[in-house]
Parts: structure tokens; sequence; C-alpha cells
């Protein structure tokens, strides 16, 4: 069965990466309306497509936040998607970028589940789906501002999950790893591409899983940890210190 056929979705961050992959996905899966939202509509390129209403939206913006939830009232599915990565470790990096993280990534999604929840609640059956990160359970000590807004996100998705439990609103969490967006545009890793990703999403919340891992490194990295949580630190222990893994 097709879970998505006929729903309204909005989805935050939508102009490029995971957020415009999963928009076309999304028209492929026949959805009836998908409001994509992003910071600079000059950035958005057409989807080609009269299902799709565009929409301007920063998730750090309260204003803005409450204008979209007024004009998107018929929004059966949430997607969290927008999200910003800043570099550095705990001890030394600028505390204006984990900042950053923690308003966006955290934050801003929280604000965007509390503006929505009313709206979700009174379109149920609905879904809210936020796009965490496997960094979520990692400890990164050169995104260490990113990984502790991860961590704080998917805690924070685990209790929205039991607080709309009884109101049939499904929240899932999307913990990819690596994935080739300008997320990762300095890393010469062998990535798989979003729209593979976007599909994988959408097929696994349609298969009814809750914590989702879309892709291969995510899985290895997820299985280490579920292992040993010390295994998944010595891997990436190994990669900050530049060592071999082993
Ligand atoms: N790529 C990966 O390896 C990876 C892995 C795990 C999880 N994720 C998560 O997947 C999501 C999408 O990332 P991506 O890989 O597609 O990266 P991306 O290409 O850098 O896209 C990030 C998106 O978030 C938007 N955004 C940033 N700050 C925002 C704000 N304050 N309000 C609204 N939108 C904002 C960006 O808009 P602008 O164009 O205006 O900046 C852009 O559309 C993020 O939550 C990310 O953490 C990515």
């Amino acid at each position: 069965m097709n879970i998505f056929e006929d729903k309204v979705v909005l989805i935050t961050g939508a102009n490029r990466g995971i957020g415009r992959a999963l928009v076309k996905a999304l028209l492929n899966q026949g959805v009836r309306k998908v409001y994509a939202t992003c910071r600079d509509l000059d950035t958005m390129s057409s989807f080609e497509d009269n299902r799709v209403t565009v929409l301007s939206l920063d998730i750090t913006k309260d204003m803005q936040i409450t204008t979209i939830a007024a004009i998107a009232q018929d929004t059966e599915i949430l997607i969290n998607n927008a999200g910003v990565i800043n570099a550095g470790n705990i001890l030394e990096g600028d505390l204006g970028g984990m900042d950053n993280d923690m308003s966006v990534n955290y934050f801003g999604t929280i604000k965007m589940m509390r503006a929505f929840a009313p709206i979700l609640k009174k379109n149920n059956p609905s879904k809210i789906i936020n796009i965490v990160s496997i960094a979520a359970y990692s400890p990164l000590p050169s995104i260490a501002g990113y990984a502790a807004s991860k961590a704080a996100l998917f805690s924070a998705t685990q209790s929205v999950r039991i607080e709309l439990a009884k109101e049939e609103v499904e929240v899932y969490a999307i913990n990819p790893g690596a994935i080739d967006t300008d997320m990762n545009k300095d890393s010469d890793w062998d990535m798989p591409d979003p729209e593979s990703i976007a599909l994988k999403i959408l097929e696994s919340v349609g298969d009814g899983k809750f914590d989702i891992v879309p892709d291969e490194m995510g899985q290895g990295m997820y299985n280490a940890w579920r292992e040993d949580p010390a295994k998944l630190s010595k891997i990436f222990s190994d990669l900050y210190y530049g060592e071999n893994f082993k």
C-alpha cells in the first residue's frame, strides 16, 4: 500500500539535498499537495508540478512558523528536514556554531512540532517525520555541536512519539549516515545520493518502522553501537586521530 497517496505534506529545507529529493519522491508517489518550504525562495528551483506550493520559512523564526502553520492547515505529514552543521570540538569549537546547531536542528524542529501538533491531531491519522542523523548515536569530536544537537533531537523525537501516541499521530526518526549533499561537499567518501535515500526513507516509513537508518554506512554505525557503544567510539576515535580503522 502506498501510504503517501493523496496526502498533504509539508517539508522544510526543500530547496536542495535530501529535502528536494524527498519532494520529488513524494510527487512520484501520488501525494495530493506538497508545501515545499525554504529560507530563500530564490534558491528554490521549480518542481514543474502544480501540486507544489512553495513557501518561505526559516525554522528559527517564530513569526514565520506561525504564518506557515496558519496557511498549511491541511497538512497531514510534516517532514522536518532543515538542518545545519558546524565544525568544531567541544573544548575548543566556536560556541556560536554550536548555538546555531542547537537553534536550527533542535529548537527549530521542536518549534515546528509544537506549531503543527494541533493541525496533525485535527487531520489524523497523520505523521511527523524528523530527519535526525546517525550522529545522534555517535561521538564525533570534529562536529561535536552537530552531534549533540542531533542527539537532543533524537531524544525529543522519542518523547513526542509518546506524547502523540494516543492522538493517531505517528512520529518517525530518520538517522542517515553520510549522504552526498552540500553538507558533505568537502568529503571524498563514497556516499549514496539523496534521491536513493529519499526513496528508502519513504519505503521504510511505509513499512511502519519508527526509527529508520536508510543507508549502509549508517547501518554499519548503528550495528556497531548496538553491539557495544564503545565499538562505535573506537571507530570515531580512530577517525579523529587519523588512524586506520582496526
Ligand atoms: N547529508 C548527510 O550526510 C546527512 C546525514 C544525516 C542527516 N542529515 C540531515 O538531513 C537534513 C538535510 O540535510 P542535507 O544533507 O540535505 O543538507 P543540505 O543540502 O545542506 O540542506 C540543508 C537544508 O536545510 C536548510 N536550512 C538550514 N537552516 C535552516 C533554517 N534555519 N530554516 C529553514 N531551513 C534551513 C537549508 O536551506 P538553505 O539553502 O537556505 O541553507 C537546506 O535546504 C539535515 O537535517 C541534516 O542534518 C544529513
